[in-house]
């Protein structure tokens, strides 16, 4: 059958981009695949299978259904939950044999109480917080403290960076403030005889602005994925990450319309003169945003780029392809293709990098491509 609408995701391209990662870290340093909000869009099991194959060493998701849907498709790795688990929802920690992260002291109480109720430990990566304010244990005395919780089996410790994206001097500064104040609890704790066993705080743009901090993990999502900061973007380039993700609809309609007449819900569009229009298969349900059609967007067809015209409706929305030959059926190329690029893309959406993956629909069928063995 074919679809409608598809997202086409590249396994070979996140390989290479795995090999790269791996090239700028040091060969000691393990990495954490974090395969939130869908995969970044790819698809969280079967980019966990890829990860898998690759041989990652850790997976990081937000909630705790979606570690249980890896568990359940048979996926192995270590995963590690960087959200507030539920208390109602600890017992699949234990029985899914997960990380949590210990967001606060209250939190890591209720996690010691409940694993010593059952008679076991949980598995904890203390999360601190060195200037995100929003998850983390922010004083030495609160971290060091997990290390006497007896329901806690602490395997880890961890930060997380605010703008490490920007090279501006202030945000720079504070990017390395962060840095200094990770590294002092963490010697604090290596000086009072604690092992702080993996210690990680590096996202992908870090990496990118600072290269391999001498942690034993980094903890990265958009590198893997060919996804960059739009500030980062030369950089990248330079680097040679492949774009990982695409996505295309279908032309099911092509009519020829009259120099006068409106076209899309509201009467927005108005036909300067006869043209030929084409009717395309996906819209706002599915992730194309209204603002691409707002702010003057357009798709790629056979080659050709054709503006649309008038309003993206929730399943569907009009092009202009006059003078263009196309076919119902053609393929719509979205983004990925490199004339129009996700960054050119976002460019008119004025959407983030990280928005527009994470509001391509769940049930978008994803096609992947080049498999890896
Ligand atoms: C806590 C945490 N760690 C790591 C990452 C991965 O970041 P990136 O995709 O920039 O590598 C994220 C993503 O937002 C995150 O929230």
């Amino acid at each position: 059958m074919i679809d409608s609408v598809n997202v086409i995701v590249d396994e070979a391209a996140i390989e290479h981009n795995t090999k790269l990662l791996r090239q700028t870290l040091k060969p000691e340093t393990k990495i954490i695949s974090v395969i939130k909000a869908n995969g970044y869009g790819c698809g969280l099991t079967q980019v966990a299978h890829t990860c898998e194959k690759l041989g990652i060493d850790m997976l990081a998701v937000l909630d705790v259904d979606q570690a249980v849907d890896l568990r359940n498709d048979g996926i192995t790795l270590p995963i590690i939950l960087l959200g507030a688990t539920l208390e109602s929802n600890f017992q699949y920690l234990i029985d899914f044999d997960l990380t949590q992260a210990v967001i606060n002291m209250e939190y890591a109480h209720k996690l010691d109480a409940f694993a010593k109720a059952n008679n076991t430990k949980i598995k904890g990566h203390i999360k601190v917080d060195t200037g995100l304010n929003r998850l983390g244990l922010k004083t030495y005395e609160e971290v060091r403290s997990c290390y006497d919780l007896e329901g806690l089996d602490i395997t880890g410790i961890y930060s997380h960076f605010v703008e490490a994206q920007s090279y501006d001097g202030d945000a720079t500064e504070f990017s390395k403030n962060q840095i200094r104040r990770f590294n002092e609890v963490l010697e604090k704790l290596h000086d009072e005889g604690i092992d702080t066993k993996m210690t990680h705080m590096q996202n992908s743009p870090s990496i990118i602005h600072f290269g391999d901090l001498g942690y034993s993990a980094v903890r990265c999502g958009m590198v893997m994925f060919g996804l960059y900061h739009p500030s980062q973007l030369n950089e990248s380039l330079h680097d040679g990450y492949k774009p990982v993700l695409s996505m295309e609809a279908r032309i099911c309609m092509v009519k020829e319309i009259k120099k006068g007449e409106f076209v899309g819900y509201g009467r927005t569009f108005t036909a300067t003169q006869d043209m030929k229009l084409a009717t395309v298969t996906a819209g706002y349900c599915d992730g194309v945003m209204k603002s691409l059609s707002l702010n003057g967007g357009g798709v790629m067809v056979n080659g050709h780029h054709c503006p649309i015209t008038g309003d993206i409706a929730m399943s569907q929305f009009m092009i202009d392809v006059t003078g263009i030959d196309c076919e119902v059926e053609d393929k719509v190329m979205i983004f990925g293709h490199e004339d129009q690029t996700i960054y050119d893309y976002i460019q008119i959406t004025g959407q983030s990098i990280n928005e527009l993956i994470s509001l391509i629909r769940y049930t978008v069928p994803r096609i992947y491509v080049n498999p890896i063995k």
